[in-house]
């Protein structure tokens, strides 16, 4: 590897000299640069197309704060005065680079296969501060499916305990790309997306923002999230996230023109990350591919997690769950058990409260939802509203309130898990915290000991409304230590998190795989809070999927909400569009989301749900486009046979899909879910013709998709 000296263009400030990394297979290739400010830099070329221009890598960070009493000003106190902040990106030196190379495979716990290829060329480039001898080094992979990069901070140096004012990353993009984007919030990823160019950001932001959350926080109107997907004038499907978000504070990216640059989520007082060396930031990604089908199968994200941490996995397992919730999301039963006004937790008497009779929770209804459950063979029933404290609890001003402990008295935990057990399946916890941190910590070790107690092995958690302590963000450091801490103390309990509300995975779910779930978008519960436009989930997969699976919760067999149960909401899909999502929505842990009155009216239908696994050993990506259509097959981990699904937008599709990926010389009985030729997701949303076959490798199946709607296919083999 040589330092080559490097003649200075107009984009990019004068060089010394560069440094290139090469991916395995030679297409990506990224240039390290470092300016004759000593400013580091880099570039990312594919082939010969420039994806990224040089941009700059550093931090701005906090001068020291010495601590020498308050100060009085006449007759003001006023705390010390703070060095000024100051610019981490120029004045390096290099003091050295190390090289490295590795191609392993290893087995995901659960996952889209049973095997994932790690392959990719390193570059360290070590950095010593001129001035003041501080030393920051950045470690490059670079992947066939792309890069990604990161800052270590070593030990034994001057930088001991800093604060970052603003990480100076750039992602200096070549083009003015199509982006698919969701606005840059601090505390909610609960948006539908925006298609534009990255120029065209600001002019859309303001349609594309939803103030009806409850808790949301914009920085302004070019700020986007990530995992951002976007695409070239040259096709090339370009990805920017960040992998392994640990003990830092989660990136946004700021338009600038077609330059994108980092934006942390600040911590209460508008600094916006505590770090103290020896410690690394998040990989940030890119990932380039040349079609929309191999963005999808890219693993980059999942390859710059650490391996397994947890030594003993054999308590974690896919799930296959219903639950007692999309009547209360739809408004049709509640999950509070009294319309008292006010609670207070250790202060009111249930027993002699008045029922509001609409308290979904209730030993008859978990009964029969764990009949029907059982019945079709699901491994698990969720119950939201069984603890006390819902009378009172989003955006309250409360911090006491839930104790996730104590039952209302019409939910018997006691008898309702024996139930369950009784009929071979477990409950699924609730833990709404209602954002109230501080209160759920210290709550939790008594709360997963109940869980054990009982048999409970997965909970779902929530982090609705603003966070307390007042004035720290969903996504900022202190709530993603949060997050974590809750997933490794579940661990220790053998206890599987499913966060909804939650920071947006970065693919921790390789380290830590007791993480099955996050919500981290919008999901199901929007078609019932004012619709959700069909094309959401041809996106998600692109974007939201890129970091872990989502908890999506499809399955809704009745989307007339307003016959149901006075919703005014529509549920904006087909049948079959619902079935698709089995398969084009990755997640080990699969809800069956309604209810089973709705379901029993469609048994034909709901028959794919019961059929369709969960776990893959491989996965097809045969048709994608983003926002627009996905179709996807994939191999049952545990038999011999595979399921397709296909999702479109509001446009109808028509697919011929060739069954090439089925087993060489082997016949498979096909049952085909699709769409009838008059359904479509507003009007006739349940129009659908289920078709069986004998097919083999050789044959095709033309697959016809309404506005709304898609397909789904089991193939058992005979
Ligand atoms: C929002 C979650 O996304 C939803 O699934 C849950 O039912 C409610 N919060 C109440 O916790
Ligand atoms: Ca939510």
């Amino acid at each position: 590897m040589s330092f080559a000296l490097l003649a200075a263009c107009n984009s990019v400030p004068k060089a010394v000299g560069s440094i290139d990394l090469t991916s395995p297979d030679g297409a990506n290739r990224m240039t390290f640069i470092l300016t004759e400010a000593g400013g580091p830099m880099y570039s990312l070329d594919h082939k010969d197309i420039s994806v990224l221009e040089p941009g700059v890598l550093g931090f701005e960070l906090r001068g020291t704060v010495k601590y020498q009493g308050l100060v009085y000003k006449g007759d003001k106190i006023e705390k010390p005065d703070e060095v000024p902040p100051y610019m981490f990106t120029e004045g390096f030196e290099i003091i050295g680079t190390e090289t490295a190379s590795s191609d392993e495979t290893w087995e995901p716990v659960w996952g889209e296969e049973s095997s994932i290829r790690n392959h990719y060329n390193e570059l360290l480039v070590k950095l010593r501060h001129k001035a003041d001898g501080k030393l920051m080094d950045i470690r490059f992979r670079c992947f066939n499916d792309g890069l990604g990069f990161r800052y270590e901070f070593p030990d034994g140096q001057p930088l001991v305990h800093f604060v970052i004012k603003e990480e100076m990353t750039e992602f200096n993009c070549a083009q003015d790309n199509t982006a698919w984007w969701i606005p840059g919030d601090y505390d909610s990823q609960e948006y539908q997306y925006a298609c534009t160019t990255l120029t065209g950001i600001p002019a859309e932001f303001k349609k594309h923002t939803n103030q009806y959350n409850s808790s949301t926080t914009l920085y302004s109107t070019s700020c986007v999230q990530t995992s951002l997907q976007m695409k070239t004038p040259e096709g090339l499907y370009v990805n920017i996230h960040e992998a392994a978000l640990v003990d830092y504070s989660c990136m946004h990216l700021v338009a600038d023109g077609k330059k994108l640059r980092a934006h942390l989520t600040p911590d209460a007082q508008g600094w916006k990350g505590r770090l103290e060396t020896p410690c690394v930031t998040p990989w940030r990604t890119v990932q380039v591919a040349e079609s929309a089908e191999e963005q999808l199968a890219s693993r980059l994200v999942l390859n710059l997690n650490e391996p397994c941490a947890l030594e003993d996995v054999s308590w974690i397992h896919p799930v296959k769950y219903m639950g007692v919730w999309w009547e209360m999301i739809a408004g049709a039963g509640n999950w509070h058990y009294t319309d008292a006004a006010s609670v207070k937790l250790d202060d009111f008497d249930y027993s002699t409260a008045t029922p509001n009779g609409r308290h979904s929770a209730n030993n008859d209804n978990v009964r029969k939802y764990i009949d029907f459950a059982a019945g079709n063979g699901f491994d698990a029933l969720l119950v939201e509203g069984w603890n006390i404290g819902w009378e009172e609890w989003a955006n309250c001003n409360k911090d006491y309130v839930f104790d996730f402990v104590t039952p209302y008295p019409d939910f018997d935990i006691d008898a309702l898990n024996g139930y369950a057990h009784s009929k071979g399946i477990r409950l699924v916890m609730h833990h709404e915290t209602s954002s109230s941190v501080r209160n759920y910590e210290r709550h939790m070790e008594e709360a997963y000991t109940l869980m054990n107690r009982y048999g409970y092995d997965a909970v779902k958690s929530g982090y609705v409304g603003d966070i307390l302590p007042i004035g720290e963000h969903h996504y900022g450091q202190w709530m993603n230590n949060h997050y974590l801490y809750a997933v490794t103390e579940a661990a220790k309990h053998h206890i599987m998190v499913n966060a909804h509300e939650a920071v947006r995975p970065t693919g921790l779910c390789r380290t830590y795989p007791n993480l099955i779930g996050n919500e981290s978008a919008m999901g199901t519960e929007y078609q019932a809070f004012g619709g959700i436009a069909p094309g959401h989930t041809a996106i998600l997969p692109f974007t939201r999927l890129n970091g872990g699976p989502m908890d999506y919760t499809p399955g809704i067999f009745e989307q007339n909400l307003k016959e149901w149960c006075g919703n005014d909401s529509h549920v904006n899909s087909t049948i079959c569009g619902q079935l698709a999502l089995y398969v084009t929505m990755y997640s080990p842990l699969q809800m069956a989301a309604d209810t089973p009155e709705h379901y029993s009216r469609f048994m034909d239908a709901f028959q794919f749900i019961r059929d369709v696994a969960i776990d893959w050993s491989e996965s097809r990506y045969l048709y994608a486009e983003p926002q627009d259509y996905l179709v996807i097959a994939r191999k049952d981990k545990n038999s011999d046979s595979w399921f397709l699904g296909g999702v479109t937008d509001e446009q109808t599709r028509t697919f011929s899909v060739a069954l090439d990926f089925l087993e060489e010389g082997r016949n498979y009985e096909a049952t085909i879910y699709k769409d009838a030729p008059d359904a479509d997701c507003y009007e006739n949303p349940q129009a659908y013709a289920i078709e069986k076959s004998v097919v083999s490798l050789q044959d095709k199946l033309e697959l016809t998709m309404v506005p709304g709607g898609g397909f789904a296919v089991s193939f058992k083999a005979l």
